[in-house]
Formats: structure tokens, sequence, C-alpha cells
């Protein structure tokens, strides 16, 4: 039998190429920009298995393109807001993701982040490079200090306690709220008003899109700066803007926008206190090459019928005889 024909929506990381290749057909999408909507489903035709990115939408339109022989779906993410998980089930298609594996590397870069924001460093970088540093100052961009201060997570899953252990290290004092209810900690509106970081860690579902806006923002500390390494729809971008702009916070640090990416002319982009990088939270070599080998077992134990090893719609294998692994 002719190998799985197996469409990968962006070039990944060889640890996991090399398993793919071994046994399917690889098809890759050869831009560094994610596959238009209508490229995406013309190469997802006759596909058995689809290894996607958090920038491609996986919904009802895209397993009727791919047709009877689609057997597997798996982001290349921890994440997967932007699967209709329920359609997937619905057809039986089991969805794979990543978790774990990028926990340590993302609270590195949501650190960094509230580092760099707290004590002005990408101001400082920016002023260096114009030419424009002509002395140490006594007044010269002073930041906050980030030991001491209080951090306020809002999300305490593995990330989120990743960032807990890193504040820590610091001297800070840690106060969360869980949204999701898993873990007990404060109120949301507690943490939003006595922290001077918060840091965002939840996924983005029903009930944390626009979690962030108006409200929560006015209830912040005019000193408070609002790290986003989650999703950028849990934050309402224009209530930021005007947070941002009219001192109702301090600052922001963002690793995810809503949209994504922000057409160069946004107003985030241009404002001194707000520090905007481009979904960066897992990128780091290693991570990166984990992640490709995780998404790719996925897609091999779906082609083979197997249970994925990590699988976010464990119900399509309710009733269904599986081979064993
Ligand atoms: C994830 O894993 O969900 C990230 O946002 C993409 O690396």
């Amino acid at each position: 039998m002719a190998n799985p024909k197996v469409f990968v929506t962006r070039a990944i990381p060889e640890g996991g190429m090399r398993l793919l290749e071994a046994v399917c057909a690889v098809e890759v999408w050869p831009g560094e920009a994610p596959p238009p909507r209508e490229a995406l489903l013309e190469r997802v035709q006759g596909a058995a298995g689809l290894l996607c990115m958090v920038t491609d939408r996986v919904d009802a339109a895209l397993f009727d393109a791919a047709g009877p022989g689609f057997k597997v779906v798996s982001n290349l993410a921890v994440g997967f807001n932007n699967i209709d998980v329920t359609e997937a089930t619905q057809r039986g298609v089991p969805i794979g993701n990543t978790p774990g594996v990028l926990t340590e590397t993302t609270a590195d870069l949501a650190f960094g982040l509230l580092v760099a924001a707290a004590r002005r460093l990408v101001e400082g970088a920016d002023m260096a490079r114009a030419g424009a540093w002509t002395a140490w100052g006594p007044t010269l961009l002073l930041g906050r200090d980030v030991h001491g201060a209080t951090l306020g997570i809002v999300g305490m899953g593995r990330i989120g306690e990743a960032m807990a252990r890193r504040a820590r290290g610091f001297d800070m004092k840690v106060i969360f709220s869980d949204p999701a209810g898993k873990a007990a900690g404060c109120g949301l509106d507690e943490v939003l008003a006595e922290a001077d970081f918060v840091s965002l860690h939840v996924p983005l579902t029903q009930a944390t899109r626009g979690l962030v806006g108006d409200r929560a923002l006015s209830l912040m500390k005019p000193t408070a700066v609002l790290v986003n390494t989650a999703r950028g729809e849990v934050v309402d971008t224009d209530a930021l803007v005007r947070a941002l702009s009219s001192g109702t916070i301090a600052a922001a640090a963002l690793d995810v926008t809503d949209p994504e990416p922000l057409p160069p002319s946004h107003p985030l982009l241009f404002l001194p206190n707000c520090l905007v990088v481009p979904h960066l939270g897992s990128a780091s070599l290693a991570t990166r090459d984990r992640m490709s080998v995780m998404a790719a077992q996925n897609i091999l134990a779906g082609l083979r019928g197997e249970r994925l090893p990590n699988c976010v719609n464990p119900q399509v294998y309710e009733g269904k005889a599986l081979v064993p692994r």
C-alpha cells in the first residue's frame, strides 16, 4: 500500500520531519507564511493526516475537503483554539497537541517580557542604537523593581506554575487566580488590584475571551504591567490601547495579540509603554524540535489507528476498537 499522505502546513524542525518521512508521503507548505485558506483546503484533499499550526483553522470545511480517508490532526502547539474540536470529535477524528514540553520555555519568555517591560530594556536598546545615549543619567529610563514586587498570575496551569517558580527566585510575592477553577487561589479582581505585574496563562475559551477588558484594566494599579503570553483574544485590544494611552496601567508586554499579527500601523506598536514580540513563547531550538517530534508521533499513532500519545479529544476513542500500542 502507498505511504499515507500527510500535509504539513509549514516547515518544521528536523526531528519531527525525519519521523514522518520514514513512513509517510509528506507534503510541506513551502512558505514562511501560513497557507491561505483555499490552499489549505486544496492541499489537504486526500490526506490521511494534517500536521498544522495555531495559525491554521481546522473546521468542518477542512474535514469535508480532506475526504473520507482523513484520520488525524496534530497541532504543533499546546493550545488548540484554532481547531473545532467538537466537529472533529463528531467525525471521530483525534486531535493531538504538544503539552508539557514547552512549559519552561514559555515561562522563560513570559518572565523575560516582565523584566524587559519593568526595566524598559527595549526603550534603552532603541536609544543606544539610535545614537541617543549621550551620557549616564541619574533619571535616565527609570523603571520598576522586579524583586520584592507582587506577581499576579491568571491561570495556574503548567505554565502559570513555572512562572511562579521563576518569580520566587526573584523574591517576588506570588498571588494567583485560576478562572478554570482547578487551583484554589484568589478572585480575579483581587489579583488585578494587588499585583504589580499581571501575567496571563489561561487557554482561550468562551470564558476567557475578552477577560481583560476595560473593567479588568481599571482594577489594576496605575503602576502595573500586564504580560500576555497566552492568547491575544484574552485581552480586549482596544481597551488595552486606551489603558496604556491614558495611564490606567503603566505598561504591557505582549507575545500574543488580537489580531495576530498586528497590522504595521497598529497603535500598540507605537506606544512607548508597550512591548510586542511575534508569538515566540515556545520558540527555542530544543523545544521546537521536541514539539515537532511529539506532533509527528501523534500523526503516526493516528495513522496506525492507535491512541494518540497526546490527545485533546479522547472521547473519540469511546466504544472504538483501537490498535494496542
Ligand atoms: C502553543 O503551543 O499553544 C503556542 O502558542 C504556540 O507555540
